[in-house]
């Protein structure tokens, strides 16, 4: 793995991020809340399906409270057309669990991965976008963006290939913007250095490095 490649993409990718990242409406603010509820959502399914879900859900439920509260017919008629009911099911969970506790969500990835619904990936992406916890935030887009980048041609369904790459991302991290770089990421991997068919590469901020 090339680790000076990847460190020559954290400037560059940051900068195309803060030019070109989608105005979406779960990028408004920080609140764990939200991170939360539309990294759930977003993991099997599309950020143009997810948009319209995520703010009827927020009218309904616009924070843990009200989501603890929320009768399970009402939540997944919420969820009616995403697939995938445990997500709610999960979602609730976790919120009743966070209610008992006062309501505020843990900061930590160690405490967030303790939660019902939550893996290494979401807990990750809310540690990092919500509390600045210098963690990485690894999904399939990451991987493959990683993978084209350093030229590791590791099949990434493989574990050892992961926390290779994982590991090399920890390496570079920004420790001032690490919800940003991870989010950068996962940006680039949607617009740019997208899955099927050929990378859209005359736009990418690396074109001269990969
Ligand atoms: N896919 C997974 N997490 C995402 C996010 N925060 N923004 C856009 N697409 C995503």
């Amino acid at each position: 793995m090339d680790g000076t490649r990847l460190r020559q993409m954290v400037e560059p990718l940051l900068a195309w991020f803060a030019r070109n990242k989608r105005d979406l409406p779960w990028r408004a603010d920080r609140e764990p809340y939200h991170v939360w509820l539309s990294e759930i959502m977003l993991q099997q399914t599309r950020v143009e399906a997810v948009r319209d879900y995520y703010v009827r859900f927020l009218q309904a439920a616009p924070d843990v409270f009200a989501l603890a509260a929320l009768p399970e017919e009402r939540l997944l008629k919420l969820w009616e057309g995403l697939g995938y009911y445990n997500r709610a099911r999960n979602l609730q969970k976790c919120a009743r669990i966070l209610v008992e506790r006062g309501g505020a969500f843990p900061d930590t990835v160690e405490e967030l991965l303790a939660l019902p619904g939550v893996g290494a990936y979401t807990a990750g992406a809310i540690a990092s976008i919500c509390f600045e916890r210098p963690t990485a935030a690894v999904d399939g887009n990451v991987l493959r963006v990683v993978a084209r980048i350093t030229g590791d041609r590791g099949d990434i369904a493989r574990p050892e290939t992961k926390s290779r790459m994982r590991a090399a991302l920890l390496s570079i991290l920004p420790q001032s913007m690490p919800g940003d770089f991870n989010q950068a990421l996962i940006e680039l991997g949607a617009l740019v250095c997208i899955p099927a068919g050929e990378p859209l590469c005359v736009q990418c901020p690396f074109k001269t490095l990969c």
